[in-house]
């Protein structure tokens, strides 16, 4: 729990409202304004919470000012070097390392519910070939909700625990399942002896006409993409999936509607478009060109993968992410070296330009990414899949940990009203 520090002071219209101030364990102070409207009579304001701290919570702590992620404490840096995924979804939901015991027992119990019903395949039919994966796995996995009806009672923990652990095994399958789709290929059912990011490469690019040949370089290299999107404080779509659980909706409805917010180009869905940009540049000599156009207030261009809302210096996963770029580039033989070079002379003309030094604009997560995605084989449209399927242990956790929180209700922001008020209804024949 918070402890409580000092309070703060709100004074208008000679009236004085003293608020409770709140310590964590790192990052800034609170105002508590829980009584503010009931004694003021007035709302704070704060479209897209620049300076809201929406809830309390022990997962992640990010400090933006200082570049530093920490998933429960351990540096993101130690993670990405030292740890594996599977290991992380286990630190996220149960706040703790593992013993090797337990995370095999873990594990084997991830590993259990890979396959999805049947009867699930029926869903994919209905989309169109060329539909976008991530409007086919937000449908999909909302259509959870319709099959596991023994992990649906949030009331229940057991059942809440087989929800999590379901979606951490399910999402590979069903983005895999995307994929396969779009390209007509046969679905390829999970093996249970692969590893998890092993088991959703091989998912994904096992044809039943040709032997599958592993390597672990790759299988590393996409457990680490894994690994540092797993989760990120109380971004865009972790707000939408605790909102949509705060009114005790379905979990797999909730993780849902956080695929569907992940979408949007501000957030998730810059991946795809930061590789469409730097393909569009093709060569370092045209990079000015499109720093103008970044600039440029008249233009809506940004600059995909740049930019973030709390990181003031630098995004620790955009430089892990840099350097597995090359190792993976060096691994395959791809025609991304180029696209490497641009993002790499993009990045340094733009750091020393005073435009992005000003708003303190840096590379974030969706960067690189997307050039190791490439490398490895996968097609534009399924990066954003892969973050999904890689914040699902983040979506879930937070949703845990909001259901369990003694002080959670259901979320209901308020409003500065501006529009009309008190007007009377005119019939048509007399307007
Ligand atoms: C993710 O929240 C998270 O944690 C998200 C995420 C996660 O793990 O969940 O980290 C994942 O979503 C990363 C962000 C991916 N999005 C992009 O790369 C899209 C491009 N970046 C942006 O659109 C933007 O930077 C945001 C959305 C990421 C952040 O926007 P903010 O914090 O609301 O900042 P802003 O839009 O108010 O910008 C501040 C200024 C503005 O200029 P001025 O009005 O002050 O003149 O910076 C400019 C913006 O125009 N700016 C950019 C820019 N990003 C911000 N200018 C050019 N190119 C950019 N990319």
């Amino acid at each position: 729990m918070t402890q409580s520090s000092g309070s703060a002071t709100v004074s208008f219209d000679e009236q004085e409202f003293d608020l409770p101030m709140a310590s964590p364990t790192a990052g800034p102070r609170v105002i508590d304004i829980r009584t503010l409207y009931r004694r003021a009579k007035v709302f704070t304001f704060d479209p897209g919470f620049t300076s809201t701290a929406s809830c309390e919570s022990a997962i992640t702590f990010i400090d933006g000012e200082r570049g530093m992620l920490q998933y429960r404490g351990y540096p993101i840096e130690q993670l990405a070097s030292q740890s594996r995924f599977l290991e992380v979804c286990y630190l996220l939901l149960y706040s703790r390392l593992p013993t090797k015991e337990e995370f095999n027992t873990f594990r084997d119990r991830v590993t259990m519910h890979t396959m999805v019903h049947e009867q699930l395949i029926n869903f994919y039919r209905g989309f169109r070939r060329d539909a976008h994966p991530m409007a086919i796995i937000t449908g999909v996995v909302g259509a959870l909700s319709a099959f596991y009806h023994d992990s649906t009672d949030i009331t229940d923990p057991e059942q809440r625990e087989l929800a999590c652990i379901r979606m951490i095994a399910k999402l590979p399958t069903i983005a895999a399942m995307a994929y396969k789709y779009s390209i007509g290929h046969p679905y390829v059912y999970p093996r249970n002896n692969f590893g998890y990011a092993e088991n959703f490469l091989y998912m994904c690019f096992s044809v039943p006409a040709e032997k599958y040949e592993s390597f672990d370089e790759i299988n590393r290299a996409m457990d680490l993409i894994f690994l540092l999107h797993a989760d990120h404080e109380q971004n865009a779509s972790t707000s939408t999936v605790r909102l949509a659980g705060s009114s005790g909706a379905n979990p797999f409805a909730c993780v849902a509607a956080g695929i569907a917010c992940l979408w949007g180009p501000a957030h998730g869905g810059a991946n795809e478009g930061c590789l469409r940009m730097l393909r569009e540049i093709g060569t370092v000599d045209r990079i000015p060109e499109y720093i103008a156009r970044a600039k440029d207030r008249s233009d809506p261009f940004r600059l995909m993968g740049f930019g973030h809302r709390v990181y003031k210096s630098f995004d620790p996963r955009a430089h892990v992410m840099k350097n597995t770029a090359d190792e993976v580039l060096d691994l395959v033989d791809s025609k991304n070296r180029p696209t490497l070079m641009v993002a790499k002379e993009l990045e340094r003309i733009a750091l020393q330009d005073d435009y992005f030094q000003q708003r303190n604009l840096y590379p974030n997560v969706d960067f690189y990414s997307g050039i190791i995605l490439d490398a490895i084989g996968f097609p534009t449209e399924m990066f954003t899949p892969i973050f999904a399927l890689s914040r699902t242990v983040g979506w879930i956790s937070q949703w845990k940990e909001m259901i369990a929180d003694p002080i959670q209700k259901i979320g209901r922001p308020r409003q500065l009203y501006t529009g009309p008020v008190d007007r009377n209804y005119v019939p048509i024949d007399e307007r």
